[in-house]
């Protein structure tokens, strides 16, 4: 409906005025509010600058978008975009530990707070989600995934986009999404950040190519470059991925941003000559705006007049952002986005705080509990020992976009007062997350002897993880494993809780062997003390299982559930056997498998029901199993259906999730779970790289985790 005032709008652009609506450029933040350069406001003044990243509140966001609609020859509103990941201001936990949830209706939800406080702030667009596949625990950006799996990472990937950008955009409420970073991002060499990515067309197509494709069917309206290389070309200048797939074959219409300053590092990359030259191949891959490059504001014009670029490039990625402004409605309104009264009520509404809490408890793992240990019972002294009981500051987790670190997150001690009598409960930090210093073991150590339960809150600092924060030792860090050892040492028959707050899988071999109960919280975000203390008192039922497998050892990354097989399986009975594919140290097998996680209650599975053995390429199978609730606890259960492909043109994965659903049952209660399974659902891209499937055998199950073997087989034919 945009496009007649789109083209004439345009037909009154100078080409550096559509050449400015492709520049980005960041503004700051100080504590009085935000700052932009004197350069940047001359550039808005004189219309060469779209867009603008790090600029947010009413006041900060008005005072610019007067500049670009009084102050322009055209007036065209200026576009806000930041990095609103997981929350706002009221911060839910990290994407990885959402993803743990696999509660689609809440992560929705979270995503539309989180643009509801954003909106409210002056934000129009934020540069999430992030649907990278990861398998690599030692990158640090795997704490701002899904994690490992496509199937869950689509689903999620979905759910993200229709929460920021709600049903309809030109609402004040809603913003733009952006799928990033396209593509393969997540299989950097050695999980180190920016580093090269090599992958043959069956990873790219069935791995890491869906989540986005999914962000497509849910409507995102914008996407970013990743910064790595893909097979030797950078994905900022990479023809096949933006042009090829992302616009030809997927159809997508909405504008491609490169990630900060992705232009210019094609330099580096050594693909372009110089600067002006990674100016050409970026637009002639199809990408629409240069974040903090100055490249298209430096060399786009001159490409064009030396016949190097086709201006039809430039006026279509000018359209395209043009357009990306008429849905918000910034034509009608270019500061419908700027209520003061919006702002004050918006922010931390109390109904927020409430959200973040239950995503907080749902999206826990209870990795492990032996004899019942969790959940704590309130009349019991309990010792809270550890770096981050009273943390306020990393509980937020890292790319928590405006969040405040200090006054508003809710602390674990805090949670557990919500529970405990204040004299029953005894505290030490024991150690810093990091450092040598073991000065404080003996005082954690004397309150453990006083106690009748232990709880250590021990983790990873919150830049930890995130961008350019990859380790390659995925251990908890400093001394806080020879802290559990020293008060395991000291109180042998005491149990001890593990609290968890980390941005990826670490290697928890130790702790395993140490602590009685495992609680993965991630980092829970704003209101992570009370949610996490809902848990460990048993007000929530935990339900999250792992979206992420958890290695015994850094050595056998990559690990994921569903590997490829080899033409030399371990046989079940000798795992260890002789010139079959495995290790002489270690077992295979992770320590935590995907999909894994506990609950207070127990959960059967009955046999798994097929409505046919053999189904045709028109039919449905109906997939069924009964899941009884055999314990002393009502919770929620995250039944899971596998499917594994025996023979393909391509060789399939061993298992690959298919379905999953999360049911409610009461004590005793039994309920039957059914999927529909379709031939949509067993589609990959085969050898002749073409979304088809093939007619064979499939095992099946339905399964509360991914660790099982198959028993049950249909037939397409
Ligand atoms: O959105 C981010 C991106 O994920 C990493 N580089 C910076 C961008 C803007 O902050």
């Amino acid at each position: 409906p945009y496009d007649t005032k789109v083209d004439s709008l345009m037909s009154l652009m100078t080409l550096q005025e559509k050449i400015g609506q492709t520049v980005m450029y960041s503004g700051g933040w100080s504590v009085t509010g935000p700052v932009v350069s004197s350069n940047n406001l001359k550039f808005i003044k004189e219309g060469n600058i779209g867009a603008m990243l790090n600029v947010y509140s009413v006041k900060g966001t008005r005072d610019l978008q007067k500049i670009a609609v009084e102050e322009t020859r055209l007036g065209i509103p200026l576009l806000f975009g930041y990095d609103v990941i997981h929350g706002f201001k009221t911060i839910f936990p990290i994407n990885l530990g959402l993803a743990a949830s696999w509660d689609l209706e809440d992560i929705e939800k979270g995503s539309r707070i989180a643009a509801e406080e954003a909106s409210a702030e002056g934000i129009h667009w934020t540069f999430a989600p992030m649907v990278d596949i990861a398998r690599d625990p030692r990158w640090g950006r795997i704490s701002e995934g899904s994690g490992e799996d496509v199937y869950l990472g689509s689903e999620i990937s979905k759910a993200y986009v229709k929460g920021f950008q709600g049903d309809d955009l030109s609402k004040h409420n809603t913003i733009l999404a952006c799928a990033k970073h396209f593509v393969g991002y997540g299989a950097a060499q050695a999980g180190r950040d920016y580093h090269t990515v090599n992958m043959g067309q069956d990873e790219l197509r069935n791995v890491y190519l869906p989540p986005f494709k999914a962000a497509v069917d849910a409507g995102v309206e914008t996407f970013m470059t990743a910064f790595n290389e893909i097979n030797g070309i950078p994905a900022t200048g990479n023809k096949f991925i933006f042009n090829d797939i992302l616009r030809d074959e997927w159809g997508f219409n909405g504008f491609v941003v490169t990630d900060y300053t992705a232009i210019n590092e094609m330099v580096e990359h050594g693909f372009a000559e110089n600067e002006k030259h990674a100016t050409e191949l970026a637009i002639k891959a199809g990408i629409d705006q240069d974040m903090m490059s100055s490249a298209n504001r430096l060399y786009l014009e001159e490409l064009v007049n030396e016949g190097k670029v086709d201006v039809t490039l430039i006026n279509q990625a000018c359209r395209r952002i043009l357009l990306a402004k008429y849905k918000l409605g910034l034509f009608d309104n270019p500061y419908k986005y700027c209520d003061e009264q919006r702002e004050k009520e918006v922010v931390y509404k109390p109904e927020f705080l409430e959200a973040a809490r239950k995503s907080a408890a749902m999206s826990s793992v209870l990795l492990k509990n032996e004899d019942h240990t969790l959940p704590l019972n309130k009349d019991q002294t309990i010792a809270l020992i550890g770096p981050l009981v009273k943390d306020k500051e990393n509980i937020l987790g890292n790319w928590a976009a405006a969040g405040d670190r200090k006054g508003k997150a809710i602390s674990v001690y805090q949670g557990v007062q919500e529970y405990v009598n204040d004299s029953k409960i005894l505290f030490a930090k024991g150690c810093e997350i990091e450092g040598e210093d073991k000065s404080g073991f003996n005082q954690a150590i004397n309150v453990a002897k006083k106690a009748d339960k232990i709880v250590m809150v021990l983790g990873e600092d919150y830049d930890m993880s995130g961008e350019a924060a990859c380790r390659t030792n995925i251990k908890l860090p400093g001394r806080q494993t020879d802290l559990i050892k020293a008060i395991r040492k000291a109180v042998p028959n005491k149990k001890i809780v593990l609290v968890l707050m980390n941005g990826r899988p670490l290697d928890l071999s130790e702790e395993d062997t140490l602590a009685d109960a495992i609680l993965e919280t991630w980092f829970p975000g704003t209101s992570g003390g009370y949610g996490v203390a809902d848990v460990m008192f048993g007000t929530y039922n935990p339900s999250g299982k792992l979206p992420v497998t958890f290695p015994r050892t850094i050595g056998q990354i990559p690990i994921y559930y569903n590997m490829k097989n080899t033409g030399r399986p371990i046989p079940p009975d000798n795992p260890k056997e002789d010139y079959k594919s495995n290790y002489i140290d270690v077992p295979n097998t992770p320590l935590y498998v995907f999909g894994h996680g506990l609950s207070y209650t127990t959960f059967d599975y009955s046999d798994i029901e097929l409505s046919a053995p053999t189904i045709g390429f028109s039919d449905t199978l109906s997939a069924s199993a009964t899941i009884t609730n055999t314990g002393n606890y009502d919770g929620y259960e995250v039944v899971q259906l596998y499917v594994h492909d025996k023979v393909g043109s391509l060789t399939r994965p061993v298992k690959e999730l298919k379905g999953f659903k999360k049911v409610f049952l009461k004590k005793g209660e039994s309920k039957t779970v059914n999927f529909n399974i379709t031939i949509e659902d067993l589609k990959y891209y085969n050898a002749d790289m073409e979304f088809d499937v093939e007619p064979g055998e499939f095992e099946i199950a339905i399964k509360g985790t991914s660790d099982f073997d198959f028993k049950h087989t249909f037939t397409l034919e």
